[in-house]
């Protein structure tokens, strides 16, 4: 059994590693981008979009109780909101759009192998490997759809938002502006506000990232100290996979 305060040392391990994909050089040199350059990027990462829903549902094959099955199962509904609305990938497009990219733009880009790379580097990353025993392989999974299916898509967004919004978007309905419905929601309901190793305030709203902070923690709490290294692993392997898809536009 491992104690609340014993957990601290991956929120440790997770702040760096977020320190370390914001410091990536392309985010800093996105403020010089024209809109195709910028655009080139939002092209390539809609892929990666597009493997969102086959990642988390190979995830939800491999998880084995319940409570963590229903976190991963809704989050993958939401992806398509009620019938007659639009899906996430569509609200993308929209984005897309909405900043100057062409329907005919987006319908002839080809992912690059490095885009491909990534995707089946998250798809790789779920999978049971022969280190894992079963409850490090369960750690594992909600380890890397935390990190790379939430947080670390809030933390691109966040870096992605003050260029969004040069190029047309915003938060809410603005004169000029076109209002984001992908990056903008996708940003917010992401996003890292809990801790692993603090005791959770249960009555404020838990968005993406809180559902799966909440499901690690209470597994974290029923292994031994192997498990709070297989959950540093996996953070350290998701964060390098996300991270490489910017080498693409120079690494750093
Ligand atoms: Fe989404
Ligand atoms: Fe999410």
């Amino acid at each position: 059994m491992v104690s609340l305060s014993q957990l601290g040392s991956i929120d440790e391990v997770e702040d760096q590693l977020i320190v370390d994909f914001r410091s990536h050089p392309v985010f800093a040199r996105m403020s010089e981008m024209s809109r195709t350059e910028f655009l080139e990027i939002l092209l390539q990462r809609r892929f990666v979009s597009l493997a969102f829903v086959p990642f988390y549902e190979l995830a939800l094959d491999a998880l084995a109780d319940e409570p963590e099955k229903k976190v991963v199962r809704a989050l993958i509904r939401e992806e398509y909101d009620s019938a007659g609305e639009l899906t996430h990938r569509e609200r993308l497009v929209r984005d897309l759009l909405a900043i100057g990219a062409s329907r005919d733009q987006i319908v002839r880009c080809r992912a690059s192998d490095q885009t491909m790379g990534v995707a089946a580097g998250l798809v790789e990353a779920v999978r049971k490997a022969d280190d894992h025993d079963d409850d490090t392989y369960q750690i594992s999974i909600l380890s890397t759809l935390r990190l790379a299916g939430e947080i670390l898509v809030a933390v691109e967004y966040e870096m992605f938002w003050p260029h969004l919004q040069r190029f047309g978007l915003s938060a809410n309905e603005l004169p000029g502006k076109a209002e984001s419905k992908f990056y903008y929601p996708h940003m917010t309901h992401d996003s890292r506000r809990h801790r692993i190793g603090i005791v959770p305030d249960l009555t404020c709203n838990r968005n993406h990232a809180d559902l799966m902070t909440d499901r690690l923690r209470d597994r974290l709490m029923l292994v031994s100290a192997r498990g709070v290294e297989a959950c540093i692993r996996a953070a350290r392997r998701a964060q390098g996979v996300k991270r490489s898809f910017y080498d693409q536009w120079g690494a750093g």
